[in-house]
């Protein structure tokens, strides 16, 4: 899992947070740094990597889009106000790692919430997890099995080394990825990266994990996390 540590030298951790506003943005404090991460795909279309792109200035407080209409992304620009965003969050707050789906093979357990999927596909790079994960006896296929649920930003994919008895996490400090799809013009989630508390606009937490995705364009159906919604087809406006 080497690939995946990124560390970063946040001054102090504990400031960091996300607080998600009434039918506007998320505000970030903590002077948490933010960069662009890139899907790169292979010449079959799958991902195959991460890939780091542009640093955008870590400030002690920010207001990042989740409307998907700024002028200044990833900042808000206040376009929400004027679109009449609904940002209700429909998410439950429970602890979603309580009653995940599980598939078992000899070597690791993969834990698997569907509803926080953000379609990032990792999880396809060299055979499918849940497959690889049932022929985890083989220390490469177990091995493989437990970077492609790594590379899962959303943290629906878990992978439970039973060896340990313990989920096999990225090394994260506390970051924000703004992911970019393969195709072009596609803007996927908010990589919420390192345990970063997120506070639902009514004030209650969400559950703090080490990787969630945040919807950044509006469309999700399982606000605030992304739900794959980004990708699809955008609808036409009614005609009257
Ligand atoms: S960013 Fe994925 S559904 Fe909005």
């Amino acid at each position: 899992m080497g690939r995946l540590v990124e560390k970063n030298p946040v001054e102090d951790p504990q400031r960091a947070a996300i607080r998600v506003c009434r039918n506007g943005p998320y505000v970030l404090s903590g002077n948490i740094p933010v960069s662009d991460q890139l899907i790169v795909c292979g010449d079959d279309g799958i991902p195959v990597r991460w890939e780091k792109g542009r640093d955008h200035p870590a400030r002690e407080t920010c207001s990042l889009c989740r409307c998907g209409r700024s002028g200044s992304k990833p900042y808000c620009d206040g376009s929400h106000e004027g679109t009449g965003f609904d940002g209700t969050e429909t998410a439950g707050k429970e602890a979603y790692l309580d009653r995940p789906d599980r598939t078992e093979g000899p070597g690791l357990i993969l834990w698997d919430t569907e509803k926080l999927c953000a379609v990032a596909l990792f999880c396809h790079r060299a055979g499918d997890a849940w497959n690889l994960t049932e022929q985890s006896g083989d220390p490469v296929k177990k091995a493989t099995a437990m970077e492609e649920a790594g590379d899962c930003p959303s943290g629906r994919l878990v992978a439970v080394d039973k060896a340990t008895g313990k989920p096999v996490e990225p090394g994260f400090g506390p970051s924000i990825g703004l992911v970019i799809g393969p195709q072009k013009g596609v803007l996927g989630p908010i990589w919420v990266r390192g345990c970063i508390p997120v506070e639902s606009a009514d004030g209650r937490a969400y559950t703090r994990r080490n990787r969630v995705t945040l919807c950044r364009c509006g469309r999700s159906c399982n606000k605030p996390f992304c739900d794959g919604g980004h990708g699809r087809p955008v609808p036409k406006p009614e005609v009257p």
